[in-house]
């Protein structure tokens, strides 16, 4: 190259970067929009959490690493799934970092705790997982939507299915917090409906794993079936030790899918034929679906599960606030009711959000085949939660 070509070549170069990191639009002098993600590094839900904030983040670098124009600035809490910590967890959100809008969490106990707070400072909250019943219930706000489920959803669509197959007299076990506890009455009320009884309630603290005491026991009640709301590292142990218990082939296990999701590597032989029922499937065979794990394993180098769609999904509905009132997310009453009128192009399917902010959505039968949890049916078309005490 000529010195006057590699001049020629270096002014192109400059423009060419310089364009692209102007912001588009309206945003052109607006700072980056602040993201508080509070979620679990640590402890049986770690894993979960990492899912989560791998989704969201492959959407907003899906848009460019933007969102209706607004570049995004991470701000991270591990919150250890620990309730206790909780309220000093968000507050170093909410009042040292000022974020605009709170990402969060994974446990139910930890995630009311950020929705009392949201509700305070009418802080923007968007919850990737944590289905506890009073967030979109008692608790509801509008500046409070889950991109994820009610613990209601899967686990009474699980009793349905249950009843349909025949099971009169079933056991729960789980963890003695709000999501094992709501997840149990759900499945009861399915079952019930069906016409099949839970003899009893087994549980244990959160997040234990000493299950042997608990299987000994209802190898001796012998019911028709066994229903067990565990997650994250726990379930891993739990279908293991269902299995090494000899329950296996005598009495079915089911759960709600989170039993079998991101787990199923470690779970290996324990958990195959095993039926749950949850509002996502990794087989899906729609082109969103397909498009989103190829993108999410090219990405990442490994396979998404539930936790990276409702992390995805968090993304998108934030996305969809945003747009509404172009970036400026000082309009947040426009923003929350564009949110509510959203419908969401997730890969689980399109879904809207209910008045009281949870999505409506299809819950599906699954089967563990190999690595994934194949979809067999829907088990309940377009389930909303109750949303039981929502005045909204
Ligand atoms: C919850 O605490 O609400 C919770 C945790 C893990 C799950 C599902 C629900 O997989």
């Amino acid at each position: 190259m000529t010195p006057a070509l590699v001049r020629q070549a270096a002014a192109v170069a400059t423009t060419a970067t310089l364009a692209a990191l102007a912001p588009a639009g309206h945003a052109q002098t607006a700072a980056p929009l602040k993201v508080g993600l509070m979620l679990p590094a640590t402890g049986t839900y770690a894993a979960l959490g990492d899912m989560i904030e791998k989704g969201f983040k492959l959407h907003v670098q899906e848009q460019g690493g933007t969102l209706a124009g607004r570049s995004i600035q991470y701000f991270k809490v591990d919150d250890e799934s620990e309730p206790s910590k909780a309220v000093d967890n968000v507050n170093k959100l909410i009042k040292r970092d000022q974020v605009d809008v709170l990402v969060g969490t994974v446990h139910s106990g930890v995630a009311l705790a950020m929705a009392r707070a949201a509700r305070e400072s009418k802080t923007l909250l968007i919850i990737p997982n944590a289905g506890a019943a009073d967030i979109t219930g008692p608790m509801c706000a509008p500046n409070i939507v889950r991109s994820s489920f009610s613990n209601w959803q899967p686990a009474y669509a699980m009793g349905v299915v249950a009843a349909q197959r025949g099971v009169k007299r079933a056991i729960t076990i789980t963890w003695n917090y709000a999501a094992g506890n709501e997840s149990a009455k759900g499945f009861t009320e399915g079952l019930e409906k069906g016409g099949g009884k839970v003899l009893k309630d087994l549980t244990l603290p959160f997040p234990g794993v000493e299950f042997q005491a608990l299987l000994t026991e209802i190898a001796a009640q012998k019911p028709d079936a066994v229903y067990a709301f565990f997650a994250g590292g726990a379930a891993v142990k739990f279908v293991k030790d269902y299995d090494a218990a000899g329950l296996r082939k005598s009495i079915p296990l089911y759960g709600p899918g989170f039993l079998t999701d991101g787990t199923l590597e470690a779970q290996g032989a324990a958990a195959q034929g095993m039926m749950t029922t949850l509002h996502y499937a990794d087989n899906l065979d729609t082109p969103r679906n397909n498009a989103f794990r190829k993108n999410f394993a090219l990405t990442y180098k490994t396979n998404a599960d539930v936790y990276a769609v409702q992390g995805y999904d968090a993304a998108q509905i934030l996305g969809a606030g945003l747009k509404a009132v172009k970036g400026d997310i000082a309009r947040r009453d426009e923003m929350t009711a564009a949110m509510r009128k959203a419908t969401v192009d997730s890969p689980r399917g399109k879904f809207t959000l209910s008045a009281a902010g949870n999505p409506v959505q299809d819950i599906y039968l699954r089967q563990v085949q190999g690595n994934n949890n194949e979809f067999r049916a829907v088990a309940v078309k377009a389930l909303a939660d109750p949303a039981r005490g929502c005045k909204l």
